[in-house]
């Protein structure tokens, strides 16, 4: 055992152990790791501690802090959910259909859950494809009751029509039998000049006493519908008058239905939807209800509204055209669904 010395090649000093000639170096373990390996131990022992940590055969220790990883993804993956349908809601709700219309985004969750919406909501009375039926408007024409202004469609499905709304839509048609209101044989009058309109053997002049009546009926129209139903007829969206002068007909034209759409009067029940389905679900059915009139006019080339179609054919064309082809693909009838 010799006395520690500098060694010569390294600068450190030796242990002063020498064996046989060779000689020790004292290059002890650095005193900052031993420090290291206690925090990482301390560390080690807290997370243990504190977090999950050992399996327990079909369970795991809890830790102090009770923190578990699947309820963290879950509320992560809850709240982006929440901001993403926060975010397109509140999106539809701001804006206009302008807007929405050229928005591929937006007109993407409209073609995704408009047939539902409309499936669940709609359907038991305007028919799966929109077609209608007696009494119940057909949604997939040109003809409107209330206009085909998205914002007017918006509208009638905020506050329906002769609804329970306090601002509601009002559709009357006036009973004319009743007393004071037109007898029975103006009555006769008015709905031989209604046929007259459409039916090429009433009031053609081959029988002298049927043009009578029928010019008769002119002139009960003239006193007491045209106010409504507009002097061409044509009707009035503002009133929900429909048009009578196209082939279009909610209550069926033949003379027995418009004997008692008259006498008796109509008013047909659209219930409201605004405490039913939000502002955003509202503007997802307005489109939806006219992509498929949308999808009618693609099919049926010479639909009376001809141009309306050449404008809106090209640009909201979509899958649903096909689908509807079936249905459309049948003549017009005298007495099909509004
Ligand atoms: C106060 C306005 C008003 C007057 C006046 C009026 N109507 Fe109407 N009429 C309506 C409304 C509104 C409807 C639609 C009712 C509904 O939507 O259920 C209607 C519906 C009809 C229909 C059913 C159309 C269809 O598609 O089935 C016929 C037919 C009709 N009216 C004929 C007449 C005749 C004929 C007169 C005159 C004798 C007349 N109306 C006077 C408001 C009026
Ligand atoms: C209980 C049956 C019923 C249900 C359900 C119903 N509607 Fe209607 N809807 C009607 C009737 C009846 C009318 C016509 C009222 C009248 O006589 O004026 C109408 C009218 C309309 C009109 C006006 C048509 C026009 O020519 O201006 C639109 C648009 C409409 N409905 C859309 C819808 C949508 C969208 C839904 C689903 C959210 C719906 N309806 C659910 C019965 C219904």
């Amino acid at each position: 055992m010799g006395s520690p010395e500098r060694d010569r090649y390294t600068g450190h000093m030796t242990t002063g152990h020498d064996w046989n000639g060779i000689k020790e170096l004292n290059t002890p373990v650095p005193l900052v790791l031993f420090a290291f390996l206690g925090a990482a131990f301390l560390f080690a022992l807290g997370y243990w501690i504190l977090m999950p940590a050992w399996p327990l055969g079909d369970d795991y220790t809890r830790g102090k802090l009770g923190i578990d990883q699947r309820d963290t993804v879950e509320h992560h993956l809850a709240e982006a959910q929440a901001v993403r349908d926060g975010q397109w809601q509140a999106a539809f709700e701001r804006a206009g259909f302008d807007e929405i219309r050229d928005d591929e985004g937006m007109m993407r969750i409209v073609r995704d859950s408009g047939p539902a919406l409309y499936r669940d909501n709609c359907s038991m009375c305007h028919g799966s494809e929109g077609e209608g039926g007696l009494h119940f408007p057909r949604l997939s024409d040109q003809a409107w009751l209330w206009g085909d202004d998205p914002d007017d469609i918006l509208h009638t499905l905020q506050v329906g029509i002769n609804a329970e709304h306090p601002d509601s839509r009002v559709a009357r048609m006036p009973a004319f039998g009743a007393p004071a209101m037109l007898d029975g044989q103006q009555i006769d009058q008015v709905v031989l000049y209604l046929r007259s309109r459409f039916d090429d053997t009433v009031g053609s002049g081959a029988r002298a006493d049927e043009l009578l009546e029928v010019n008769a009926g002119e002139r009960v129209y003239a006193a007491q519908c045209a106010a409504c139903h507009g002097g061409d007829m044509k009707g009035n969206t503002l009133l929900g008058a429909p048009n009578l002068s196209d082939e279009v007909w909610l209550y069926g034209s033949d003379a027995q239905a418009l004997h008692t759409t008259i006498r008796q009067g109509r008013g047909g029940w659209m219930p409201a939807w605004e405490s039913r389905l939000d502002l955003a679900e509202r503007k997802i059915l307005t489109l939806h209800v006219l992509s498929l009139s949308d999808a009618d006019v693609d099919v049926d080339a010479d639909a009376d509204a001809g141009a309306d179609a050449g404008a809106d054919a090209g640009a909201d064309a979509d899958a649903d055209a096909g689908a509807d082809a079936g249905a459309d693909a049948a003549p017009a009838r005298q007495d099909g669904p509004r």
